[in-house]
């Protein structure tokens, strides 16, 4: 039996507020135990999104009578809230910007709106930009202008990890996440030797930042490296949703993470350490989050399987990766000296989980 320290999900959608029959508090952080994720830092982007004090207090008073794992809740960057925003700094998980084309309201197109909230937002803390290619960039010049760190979610292209490769040669203080599904999943289907031969079609394959080339996946590979993070983007929406005339964006993620990660550990991609490092040990360093005592993750490294929508707890009720043949399975999850999830169910109950932040 191998045993992790607990993972530390740094870019999570639980949709509570607006959009509970997605998922909520309960279902997403039930989700995350059984994927061996015991801290989740959520997301701004519900409805009403999280952008001030009062949006924020209601948002962790479900949290507080909900959540089963350990979670810290981001403050959502708008056209005029920089003030508001920096002061619940110290309560946030860090500040989160939309640069770029996304689900929900939040988006900054204007760059004269990134100034105030890069001016005020406290330098202790990152500022988690969406943003891509160009944007990126923009978001890069930032950090450097304003000497402040800034955390760049999800990249999924060749050109990104290479300017954030530039970028850190010149000290520039800009670290960043990949997604599994930027790993394993191209526009034209699985990584070579994953999946189970169907490829996802319509509305299924609609994400943020969409599904890149052969060509980018493998530069993410080669460039593993200068990626600080994994984070799920776990992005529920419906099987109805995604398969309507108008799919939203996104993938849920948070209980098929470990395993591909494991399986691409066994194929000799990447190695355990790896894991540790950029599903643990610098999400907390990047975020200033503090040590889970008595917190574990008891996977069987043998266990060959296959992954099954069905037998998960996301209230989304469909995976990307479902039927693909994966390796190593959650045993079992300890979380602050109590079992929160064993052999196939959660035990933690609604509430168990504590704001990292409060
Ligand atoms: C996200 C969502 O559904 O909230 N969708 C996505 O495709 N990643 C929004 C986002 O992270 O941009
Ligand atoms: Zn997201």
């Amino acid at each position: 039996m191998l045993r992790l320290p607990g993972l530390i999900d740094i870019h999570v959608h639980l949709r509570e507020p607006g959009a509970t029959h997605k998922e909520d508090w309960d279902s997403g952080t039930a989700s995350a135990l059984a994927g061996g994720v015991t801290m989740v830092l959520a997301m701004p982007n519900t409805k009403p999104p999280i952008f001030d004090a009062e949006t924020f207090a209601a948002c962790l008073q479900s949290a507080s009578a909900k959540a089963r794992c350990d979670y810290a809740q981001y403050v959502g960057a708008g056209p005029g809230n920089a003030a508001a925003a920096a002061a619940l700094a110290p309560q946030a998980a860090a500040l989160k910007m939309y640069l770029d084309m996304t689900f929900g309201q939040l988006r900054l197109d204007d760059m004269a709106l990134w100034m105030p909230h890069f001016a005020q937002y406290p330098a202790e803390y990152p500022i988690v930009a969406h943003s891509e290619s160009r944007s990126m960039a923009a978001a890069i010049l930032f950090a450097a202008l304003y000497d402040r760190p800034v955390h760049i979610a999800h990249i999924s292209l060749r050109e990104e990890v290479l300017l954030i490769k530039a970028a850190r040669q010149r000290g520039i203080p800009v670290t960043c996440e990949v997604c599994p599904h930027h790993l394993f999943l191209s526009q034209d289907g699985a990584l070579a030797g994953y999946g189970n031969g169907e490829p996802l079609t319509g509305g299924r394959q609609e994400v943020r930042p969409r599904l890149a080339t052969i060509t980018d996946v493998q530069a993410l590979w080669e460039n593993l490296d200068m990626i600080d993070c994994f984070a799920t983007d776990h992005a529920p929406h419906t099987l109805a949703e995604k398969d309507s005339s108008n799919p939203p964006p996104g993938f849920p993620g948070l209980e098929t993470a470990l395993p591909l990660l494991l399986t691409a550990v066994h194929d000799g991609r990447l190695t355990l350490d790896q894991v540790v490092e950029k599903y643990h040990t610098n999400p907390r360093r990047i975020f200033h989050l503090p040590e889970q005592p008595e917190t574990w993750v008891e996977v069987d490294e043998t266990a060959r399987y296959e992954l099954r929508a069905g037998e998960m707890h996301s209230r989304c009720g469909w995976t990307p990766f479902e039927g693909w043949p994966v390796r190593g399975r959650i045993r079992k999850v300890v979380l602050r000296g109590k079992d929160a999830f064993a052999d196939g169910i959660v035990t933690a109950p609604p509430g168990y989980g504590k704001n990292v932040r409060g």
